[in-house]
């Protein structure tokens, strides 16, 4: 079982230098087991060919609006679509979509279908500044399409690109796409906030004390809450991993900015992962200049961090779900069970640092999940994705 599995999705690709990039996304929506179909324009022909696309869908590419044998195209695939992605769009395209034009295959695919439609604009950021352009995306944006903004970053020129106007890489558009096949559940619309990753304390300007956390398990929360249609604030000390796609970042560094952010987010929370791994002891006395090799201190005094789930518990909306985790290597339900009570959590997801596949840094994890009622749902060996959705389960389960 793959994610997108049978899913009809319309790709639309017009004439822009990252249609490079799109063959990519065709790549990834059908190994994500989408099945794809490709309209190119006009222009975008005469920078990636149908075969190029063709290949890699193992679909034919569709390129007229009127051929023999193919009058009715736009609308066949108009109808089976469960989402149209248009990327690159182009300037062009965006002025033409927003006045509703008809005249090619993808226009007229756009008019005549109900799905959802996301736009990936890419183009010169002077091009994408142009208020011109920017009501056209405005208009387009009015009309229910769902328009990604466009990245900052190298563009085809290397003169420019100080501004957005880079297409967003395909990973990204792909998460974009999960996101609009997904049915609407418990958590769409719904504020969820994600912790991630360690935090570090330092011990003088150059040095810090911290754990082996990558963050892998709080982003695969947040992408999965995002998926489901939550807005996701993504509260992150250092990660080994990249962010997700659609959530909020806020980078923290110690702590006790951890326990700000955190703070600052719970005010509009329905639900708190709390899936990072703070540092729990800081230098006492951090030095203000590196310490030198020569004059090394004897003993690092530490002292204990604040406990963000505790220290934050006021800030909590009334109904808000609390997910804690608890990283035990002995005794590991009845240290959750401790925590679960210490916390005031709704759900603890337990799990043993000392059991191989497990904890932190690796890609699986095993884990019992504990709600107030005490039962332990013990999960076999899964990714951490897998154990994502686990949790996402119950949390929408047990929001009110
Ligand atoms: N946690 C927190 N603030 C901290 C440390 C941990 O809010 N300073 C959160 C973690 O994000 C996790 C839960 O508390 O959701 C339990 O973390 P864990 O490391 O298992 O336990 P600790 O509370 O740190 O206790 P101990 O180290 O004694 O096991």
């Amino acid at each position: 079982m793959r994610p997108f599995d049978g899913a009809r999705v319309v790709l639309g690709v017009t004439g822009g230098i990252a249609s490079y990039k799109t063959v990519w996304l065709a790549r990834l929506l059908t190994q994500a087991g989408a099945e794809v179909d490709v309209v190119l324009s006009r222009s975008a022909r005469e920078f990636v060919g149908s075969i190029t696309f063709e290949a890699v869908t193992g679909r034919p590419a569709h390129t007229v609006l009127v051929a023999e044998g193919h009058a009715l195209d736009h609308i066949r695939l108009a109808k089976a679509a469960r989402v149209v992605v248009v990327a690159p769009a182009t300037a062009d395209f965006l002025a033409r979509a927003a006045h509703g034009h008809a005249d090619d295959l993808l226009g007229a695919i756009l008019l005549a279908t109900g799905a959802p439609v996301l736009v990936a604009p890419a183009m010169n950021d002077h091009m994408w500044a142009h208020p011109q352009v920017q009501a056209n995306a405005e208009r387009l944006r009015d009309l229910g399409y769902h328009v990604v903004a466009p990245g900052t970053g190298p563009l085809a020129s290397p003169t420019e690109g100080a501004g957005p106007g880079r297409m967003p890489e395909p990973e990204t558009l792909l998460a974009h796409v999960g996101r609009l096949l997904e049915p609407p559940g418990a958590l769409t619309g719904r504020h969820v906030v994600v912790t991630a990753g360690p935090t570090r304390e330092p011990v003088d300007p150059v040095r810090f004390l911290s754990n082996h956390s990558s963050g892998r398990m709080g982003v695969a929360v947040a992408a999965a809450a995002w998926r489901r249609g939550a807005d996701v604030t993504l509260v992150a000390g250092p990660l080994s991993v990249p962010a997700p796609a659609g959530a909020t970042v806020v980078r923290v560094g110690t702590t006790a900015e951890m326990a700000a952010a955190v703070r600052h987010a719970l005010a509009t929370a329905d639900a708190l992962v709390m899936a990072a791994a703070p540092a729990d002891f800081a230098a006492a006395a951090p030095a203000a200049h590196k310490l030198k090799k020569d004059r090394a201190p004897e003993a690092l005094v530490l002292a204990r961090t604040e406990d963000i789930l505790t220290a934050t518990a006021d800030a909590r909306r009334p109904g808000a779900v609390i997910v804690g985790f608890a990283l035990e290597t002995e005794r590991v339900l009845e240290g959750a069970r401790a925590k679960l009570a210490a916390k005031d959590l709704d759900l603890v997801v337990a799990n043993d640092a000392t059991e191989p596949g497990a904890g932190f840094g690796g890609e699986t994890n095993r884990v019992t999940l504990i709600a107030r009622d005490g039962v332990p749902q013990v999960l076999p060996l899964l990714s951490k994705e897998a154990v994502a959705e686990a949790i996402l389960d119950r949390v929408e389960a047990l929001l009110p």
